[in-house]
């Protein structure tokens, strides 16, 4: 019974963006609402900007921040929510798309003068890959923006899923009057704060004079034009199809003026998914079954280089989570005790006794953890759809201190464990090779590596297009083709074979020329997510 209140009363979700559209801002207001922070700023100040790449080491310097940032929990109106944080900068993407696999539902914030923008496209992609329900912000309405209709064409043309609003803007920029929710069917005048937090004005019927006396003739006359064309156009919002990933509900407002982010908040509590199950390589796990299960999707190491200590971050997926038991580690089949979990509360961590599905829970691990890993109350199940990506870039490692390959070794290993890179080694020579999906990870390797272990590495750029997860329904001719094409198969961490592509070209002329082998972009082709 506790168990079921708890599961409803919680909202798992992540908010992604483009670099700039306003990710931090709206996260604070929200915040704000929830009453975990008192003021604005908090969350600004502890922002990773999006750095230049000779900045990264401030990226470094801001770990420690980020951790405390990572999952922000807070309760509004009695529904607990936790917030994912994801990174915006492009080069963590592969984190951003981990993340994406501990939430329910993601809130996509756009910039309105500049629309649908690459990485909102590509995020999407991932949420689409998941079915993952979205709710679309369109912010900074306070400037002048693109035209509303076409937003909303942009989204579903670039974004390929269908899209609903549920507020309306009245003017744009100079002439911004307000919102009106279509949902709600009440008005918010718009006064530009960054603290006030104010009630709209309900209209019963938006062809009262009282819009006119409140907004003018010229923008009431508008409105009722607009929201005519809207219930004409769209259909009605349709709470399961937005559940089931197929129509995106859409708010305007202006984050940094507080506005239309109540609107947001209490839409999202009423609508957003509590937490739902999750698919294992056995069989599905419903958050209401008694014994606990959770995954561990991102490892945050080294707070303090001294101790190689790290937190991993668990996602609870069904039961109880109790500090202090004993919890079954799947993948090294054995029992570890958890005395040191934290939860986290807006900027704080704080030790916690129970946890419940949905919540985020932060284990000190000492190196038995590692991303993908299940913990469960003795099932030997594993979650899945926490797959690997193929990165863009690929360089090979080349050790400068041949005293120090041990240090090599292990910092590489960790350093792979917590999701940093990937590491393919070839089958001939043991050649080892860091693919990532930008380029900043590399000179955060090559610092890390030589802060933390001693360790002094030089990266060579290699001529790969495409690192390819190979397989076969028969094992005889997948050897064959790995034994042919020895030269271009590398192993990845589970020691699954991958075929590293040239070109783009000759990626093609190989899968010609081997029908019978099947090649894969991510690492989890195979399973349900
Ligand atoms: P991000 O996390 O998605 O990268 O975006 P962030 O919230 O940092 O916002 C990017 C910039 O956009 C910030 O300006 C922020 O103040 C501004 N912004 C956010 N919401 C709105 C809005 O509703 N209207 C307008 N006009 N601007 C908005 P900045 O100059 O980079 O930082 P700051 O000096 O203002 O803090």
């Amino acid at each position: 019974m506790e168990l079921m209140q708890e599961i409803s009363r919680r909202r798992t979700f992540g908010i992604i963006s483009h670099p700039d559209a306003g990710k931090t801002t709206l996260t604070e207001k929200l915040l704000l609402f929830g009453g975990a922070i008192q003021k604005a700023g908090a969350v600004k100040s502890a922002k990773i900007k999006d750095h230049a790449r000779s900045d990264w080491m401030e990226i470094e310097k801001q770990r420690g921040i980020s951790v405390a940032t990572s999952v922000m929990g807070f309760t509004y109106k009695d529904i607990k929510i936790n917030l994912l944080d994801t990174p915006g900068h492009q080069d963590f993407a592969e984190d951003t798309y981990r993340t994406l696999t501990a939430v329910d539902s993601v809130v996509m914030v756009i910039d309105c003068v500049k629309g649908v923008e690459i990485q909102t496209e590509k995020l999407m992609e991932v949420c689409r890959m998941r079915s993952t329900p979205v709710i679309c912000f369109i912010n900074k309405l306070d400037r002048e923006g693109r035209d509303p209709f076409d937003l909303l064409d942009e989204i579903e043309n670039k974004l390929n899923i269908k899209v609903r609003p549920l507020t309306w803007p009245i003017g744009m920029g100079k002439t911004f009057k307000g919102v009106y929710s279509l949902y709600d069917k009440n008005l918010l005048l718009f006064t530009p704060s960054r603290t006030v937090v104010e009630d709209g004005v309900e209209i019963k019927d938006i062809h009262s004079q009282e819009l006119d006396q409140l907004i003018g003739e010229q923008y009431a006359t508008q409105l009722r034009h607009d929201v005519e064309l809207i219930e004409g156009v769209y259909p009605a919002f349709n709470t399961s199809e937005y559940l089931e990933g197929r129509v995106a509900p859409v708010f305007f407002g202006s984050a940094v003026n507080n506005f239309g982010v109540r609107e947001l908040l209490d839409t999202f509590i009423r609508i957003a998914p509590a937490p739902v199950h999750r698919n294992t390589n056995v069989r599905t796990v419903e958050p209401n079954e008694p014994g606990f299960t959770g995954f561990v999707f991102k490892i945050h190491a080294n707070m303090d280089p001294r101790h190689r200590n790290r937190i991993a971050f668990v996602r609870v997926c069904s039961g109880r989570f109790q500090r202090g038991n004993n919890y079954f580690h799947v993948r090294q089949g054995k029992n570890l005790r958890f005395s040191n979990a934290t939860a986290f509360m807006a900027q704080d961590r704080e030790t916690i006794d129970e946890a419940w599905p949905g919540d985020i829970v932060g284990i000190y691990d000492t190196g038995n953890l590692k991303i993908g890993d299940t913990l469960t109350e003795g099932e030997k199940l594993m979650f899945t759809g926490i797959p690997s990506f193929s990165p863009e870039i690929f360089k090979e490692v080349e050790n400068l201190d041949a005293m120090k390959s041990k240090q090599l070794e292990k910092g590489l290993q960790q350093l792979m464990e917590e999701g940093v890179a990937q590491l393919f080694t070839y089958e001939l020579g043991s050649r080892k090779v860091v693919g990532t999906v930008g380029a900043l990870q590399f000179e955060v390797i090559q610092f890390r590596l030589l802060h933390e272990y001693g360790a002094s590495v030089r990266f060579v750029p290699q001529n790969i297009y495409k690192a390819c997860w190979i397989s076969c329904s028969d094992p005889k001719k997948l050897q064959a083709f790995i034994a042919s094409r020895q030269r271009h198969i590398a192993r990845d961490k589970d020691g699954k074979p991958v075929f590293m592509a040239e070109s783009k070209a000759w990626l093609q002329m190989v899968q010609e020329n081997s029908p019978e082998i099947a090649f894969h972009f991510t690492s989890e082709w195979d399973v349900p997510r």
